[in-house]
């Protein structure tokens, strides 16, 4: 069994992105168990003068699941062609310690604008020494839909079918780099 952790970048309610995690969760593979990060919203502000034995509860908690997890699966808006604020904050804390070396993740999509966001999030995590799954992209086109829109979208049997290979996809990356 493979523990995959997904983090949403957005805090909204009615979230695109978190509706595209929890259906990923609620459509794995037989194998894998994916866990969502809810903690994005209370992180403090990164700050380096914190690391180490001052670290917050909260950031050593995300520390811990990504360390914990076989992999981490991310899905984030963008803001201004960039990563929105609350997402790398998330990262920064991952970068004073180890936990992101090495460690197997992949993006998936819910809007299929977001380009700069895309291309900002691979390179920090490529930057950070994330092992970054980037054979198959999967995106689910959420963008302006509201919520029992993205439900009845999400209940697709061809998106269903679609999250389930992703999921697939990106274990067997997993199993191939251990
Ligand atoms: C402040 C703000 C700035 C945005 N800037 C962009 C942008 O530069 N490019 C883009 O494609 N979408 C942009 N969007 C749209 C969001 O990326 C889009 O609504 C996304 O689906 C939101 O994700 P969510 O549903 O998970 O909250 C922006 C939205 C907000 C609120």
């Amino acid at each position: 069994m493979l523990n995959l952790l997904a983090i949403s970048g957005s805090l909204r309610a009615a979230s695109t992105n978190s509706a595209l995690v929890a259906a990923l969760a609620a459509n794995a593979p037989a194998d894998c168990r994916v866990t969502i990060y809810d903690g994005l919203g209370r992180l403090p502000i990164f700050n380096p003068d914190d690391e180490g034995e001052r670290t917050p509860r909260d950031a050593s908690d995300l520390i811990d699941a990504v360390t914990r997890a076989d992999g981490v699966i991310v899905s984030c808006p963008e803001y201004a062609h960039g990563v929105p604020g609350g997402m790398k904050n998330a990262l920064d804390w991952l970068v004073s310690r180890d936990a992101a070396v090495g460690k197997p993740a992949m993006l998936v999509h819910a809007s299929p604008r977001s380009l700069y966001a895309r291309a900002a999030l691979a390179e920090i995590m490529r930057t950070m020494s994330f092992a970054l799954y980037e054979e198959t992209a999967l995106e689910v086109a959420l963008l302006g839909k509201k919520p029992p829109e993205i439900g009845a979208i999400l209940a697709e049997p061809a998106n269903q079918q679609a999250m389930r290979e992703a999921v697939k996809a990106f274990a067997g990356f997993i199993r191939r780099q251990t």
